[in-house]
């Protein structure tokens, strides 16, 4: 048990680094938390023009819970591998670094699936792209991608992995309930266009 706290532990801290708000500012583009929705993800970096840094955003907030994984499974077992995924995901929505105000998990959530398992991992991402190619809409991807995740665990052979895909996917939504509005209301504009600032 101490070695899962200390699992979770690290892969929150990992988790914690808020990559958008880093490159945002190392490239000189300002403060993440003032652009567009004032999300902290590779979507909101993507409004500022900047598609090489949105990329980077993408890809370092998936890879920090890819590789939380990837440590806990080698150090401990497949029992920690899961911890990792679940507390490096707490990590990014609720960063210590910036006051707990994070993001809303998405890239950290399909790192962590293509860690804990391929197979799904690379049907989460397919999801989000097969939506976002037809849609054009990243919120709406996202949240397609989260809610079939857990069905894809089962249909995939990784049941043991539904219980977190449902934890996971739930957060996903709640972190999202200002774009749901936006949906709802049919004003959520397309990847790429600035929705109304959220915070
Ligand atoms: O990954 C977050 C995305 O689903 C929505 O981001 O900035 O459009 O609220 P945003």
């Amino acid at each position: 048990l101490p070695l899962l706290l200390a699992v979770a532990v690290g892969a929150y801290l990992l988790g914690s680094i808020p990559f958008g708000v880093v490159i945002a500012r190392a490239f000189g583009l300002g403060d993440l938390r003032k652009i567009g929705s004032g999300n902290i993800g590779a979507t909101n970096v993507l409004r500022t023009g900047n598609r090489f840094a949105a990329f980077l955003t993408l890809l370092l907030d998936a890879g920090k819970g890819a590789i939380a994984v990837l440590i806990a499974r080698l150090a401990v077992g497949e029992d920690a591998a899961q911890v990792a995924a679940g507390a490096s995901f707490l990590g990014h929505i609720f960063p210590v670094f910036l006051g707990f105000r994070g993001g809303k998990g998405v890239a950290t959530f399909l790192g962590t699936l293509l860690a804990l398992s391929f197979p799904v991992g690379l049907a989460a991402c397919a999801t989000w792209l097969a939506v976002a190619l037809v849609l054009r809409i990243s919120s709406l991807s996202a949240l397609m991608a989260a809610a079939l995740s857990p069905v894809w665990m089962w249909l995939l052979g990784a049941e043991r992995m539904v219980a977190l895909g449902v934890m996971l996917a739930v957060l996903i939504f709640v972190r999202h309930h200002a774009n749901i509005t936006r949906l709802i209301a049919g004003t959520e504009p397309r990847i790429g266009r600035k929705p109304p600032a959220e915070k």
